[in-house]
C-alpha cells in the first residue's frame, strides 16, 4: 500500500504565512481583524452552515451602525454542500476558508469605501504584497441586465489600473452576487483571475433584494471573498488544491492507508479527503451525526468516504486520515479549538465510520447469501440501513449478476415513505407554517416547480419534502442525478412562463379519490 503519491516539493508559501500576510496587509490599512464565525452560523435558520464571510456581517449592510467597525477583515471557514457533486476536480472543496476584507456604511461612515479603493487594494495586494507578475492577472466586471445598469464605475476604475491588461464584461450569472433572500445586500462584482483562475470576487453592495427586485439600498458596502485554497495553489505553481499544505498531508495518508493507484483513483482519493477533512471540521463543531440537518451533512460525508473505500471490514483506516487533517491545521489560531476537541471529533466520526462499515459488510452478507435480490429488498435496506442504491450495482457487476432497476427501486422506496410519512415531523415537515403573503407565493411556486421538474426530468420526480418561511422555499424531491445546468434553465423558463400567464387560481373542495381522477398531485397519503 505504499504510496507513489509526490512528496510536497517547491513549496514558495504555506497557508499560515498566506493567512497572515492576508490579515496584516488589510490591518495595516484600518481593518480590524475578526476571527472567523462557527461554520453553524448562530440567528441564522436560512442556511445550515456558513457559506461565505459576509455571512456573520450580513445585517451590517442594511444597518452600518451596528457594525463594530466600518472596515473588517477575516478570514473565514466555509462549508458548501453545493458543490459537492463537484469534489474531485481541480478545485471545488466542501470545507475551505474565504479570505475577505469588507466596509459598511459608505459613503457616510468615516472610514468606509466602496468601489475605487476596493478595486485598488486587491490589485495592490496580489502584485506588491504577493507579488504575482502583472500579466498573469485579468479581470471582468458586471455587464448589465435589462434592469440593473452595467458596473461602468469599475470598469473606469479598473482601466486606470497600471499594468492590467485584459479586462473583460460578463454577465448577471457570473459578476452580480447576491444571497437571494428578502431583504438581502446584493450587487454588481469584479473578479481577479491569476493564470485564467478565478480567486478573488469582490462584491459591491448598492441594492436591497426586495420583492424580487433590485431597489437601490440606502448605504452601500464591500464584500470580498478568496479561497484560500485556491490562491495557496495559484501562488505556489501547483497544479490543483490538492498539492497545497493544506491537503497534500492527508492525501499521502490516503494513499498509505487505502489499496489505491495514484495514476487511476486520483478523483477518489481526493474524494475521501476533502469528505473526511470536511467531517472534521463539523465535528468540531460539536455535531453528531444524525438524520436531519447539519447532523444528515456529517453523515453523509462520513458514510460518502466509507461508500469509495474498499476496506469494509478494517475502518481503522480512517483513524490516520483524521489525523492528518487535523495536524494540517494544528499551528493555526482560528483552529486551536481542533486540537482541544481531537478526542472528541476522533470519537464521532470513527464511530459513525465503524457503524456504516459493519452495516455495509452485513449487507454484502445478505447479497450473498439471498439468491434473486430485488429492488423491494434494495429500498427495505436503504430506507431500514441507509444502505445506498449503488452498492447493488456495484455489487451485481462484480458478481455479474443482473443490475438492479433504479425505477423500481424509488417506486418501492416511495411507497415505504408515504407509510412512514405521517410519523414524520419537524423540520421538514410540509405544508405552511406561517401563512403570510410571501409564504403563500412560495407555496404556489412549489406546486408550479413539482410540475416544471416533472416534464422536465420525467414523471418519477415526487415530492419528499418542502419548508418555507418568508425568506426562502426548500423543495426536496427524487431524481438519481445531479441536474444539468441545462435542465435547470429549462424548469425556471417553465415556471416563468406560468407566472407570467397569471393564471386564475381556484378551488374547489373534493374527495381525495376525486382529486386524483382530476389529475391531482400530492401527498394524500399523508
Ligand atoms: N460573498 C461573495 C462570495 O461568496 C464574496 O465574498 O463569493
Amino acid at each position: 500500500m505504499n504510496s507513489q503519491f509526490a512528496p510536497m516539493a517547491n513549496i514558495l508559501m504555506k497557508s499560515n504565512e498566506l493567512r497572515e500576510k492576508f490579515l496584516e496587509f488589510f490591518e495595516k490599512r484600518g481593518h480590524k481583524v475578526i476571527p472567523s464565525s462557527s461554520l453553524v452560523p448562530e440567528n441564522d435558520p436560512s442556511v445550515l452552515f456558513t457559506t461565505a464571510g459576509m455571512q456573520q456581517f450580513k445585517r451590517y449592510y442594511t444597518n452600518p451602525s451596528d457594525a463594530p467597525a466600518p472596515k473588517i477583515v477575516t478570514c473565514q471557514k466555509c462549508i458548501r454542500t453545493g458543490d459537492i457533486e463537484e469534489v474531485g476536480d481541480d478545485t471545488h472543496l466542501t470545507f475551505f476558508e474565504m479570505l475577505g476584507n469588507f466596509s459598511f456604511g459608505y459613503p457616510e461612515k468615516e472610514g468606509s469605501y466602496f468601489k475605487e479603493k476596493a478595486i485598488k487594494l486587491g490589485w495592490e495586494f496580489l502584485t506588491e504584497e504577493l507579488k504575482i507578475e502583472k500579466k498573469r492577472i485579468h479581470s471582468t466586471y458586471f455587464e448589465g441586465k435589462t434592469e440593473i445598469p452595467a458596473d461602468e464605475e469599475s470598469l473606469k476604475i479598473l482601466q486606470e489600473i497600471e499594468g492590467l491588461e485584459e479586462i473583460k464584461p460578463q454577465g448577471f450569472d457570473d459578476n452580480f452576487w447576491s444571497l437571494g433572500t428578502e431583504g438581502s445586500p446584493g450587487g454588481p462584482t469584479v473578479e481577479y483571475y491569476i493564470d485564467g483562475i478565478e480567486v478573488w470576487n469582490l462584491v459591491f453592495n448598492e441594492f436591497n433584494f426586495i420583492n424580487g427586485k433590485y431597489e437601490p439600498s440606502q448605504h452601500k458596502g464591500v464584500d470580498t471573498g478568496m479561497g484560500l485554497e485556491r490562491l495557496l495553489t495559484v501562488i505556489n505553481g501547483k497544479k490543483d488544491v490538492y498539492e497545497t499544505d493544506l491537503f497534500e498531508p492527508i492525501i499521502s495518508k490516503v494513499y498509505d492507508e487505502l489499496p489505491l493507484d495514484p495514476s487511476r483513483d486520483v478523483e477518489y482519493a481526493r474524494i475521501v479527503a476533502d469528505n473526511l477533512k470536511a467531517s472534521v471540521m463539523i465535528a468540531n463543531e460539536g455535531i453528531l451525526p444524525g438524520k436531519n440537518r447539519e447532523e444528515y451533512v456529517l453523515r453523509r460525508l462520513i458514510r460518502n468516504a466509507i461508500d469509495h473505500c474498499d476496506l469494509k471490514e478494517y475502518p481503522e483506516w480512517i483513524k490516520p486520515v483524521i489525523e492528518s487533517a487535523i495536524d494540517v491545521y494544528c499551528e493555526a489560531e482560528d483552529f486551536a479549538s481542533l486540537l482541544a476537541n481531537k478526542g472528541k471529533i476522533f470519537e464521532v466520526v470513527f464511530e459513525e465510520a465503524k457503524k456504516y462499515s459493519e452495516i455495509l459488510v452485513s449487507a454484502e452478507k445478505l447479497l450473498n447469501k439471498k439468491e434473486n435480490f430485488s429492488e423491494k429488498d434494495a429500498a427495505y435496506l436503504h430506507q431500514t440501513l441507509g444502505i445506498p442504491f449503488g452498492l447493488y450495482n456495484d455489487y451485481s457487476i462484480m458478481k455479474q449478476t443482473k443490475k438492479l432497476s433504479y425505477e423500481k427501486f424509488l417506486e418501492y422506496e416511495q411507497k415505504h415513505q408515504a407509510l412512514s410519512r405521517t410519523a414524520s415531523a419537524g423540520m421538514f415537515k410540509g405544508g405552511l407554517a406561517d401563512s403570510g403573503e410571501q409564504a403563500i407565493k412560495y407555496h404556489t411556486a412549489t406546486h408550479l416547480l413539482q410540475q416544471a421538474l416533472r416534464e422536465v426530468l420525467g414523471d418519477h420526480v415526487a415530492q419528499k419534502g418542502s419548508n418555507i418561511n418568508v425568506e426562502r422555499m426548500r423543495f426536496d424531491f427524487t431524481h438519481p442525478d445531479k441536474m444539468t445546468p441545462e435542465q435547470i434553465k429549462k424548469v425556471e423558463n417553465i415556471i416563468n412562463e406560468k407566472i407570467e400567464a397569471d393564471l386564475p387560481v381556484t378551488m374547489a373542495e373534493m374527495s381525495p379519490e376525486e382529486a386524483k381522477k382530476s389529475g391531482a398531485i400530492g401527498l394524500f397519503e399523508h
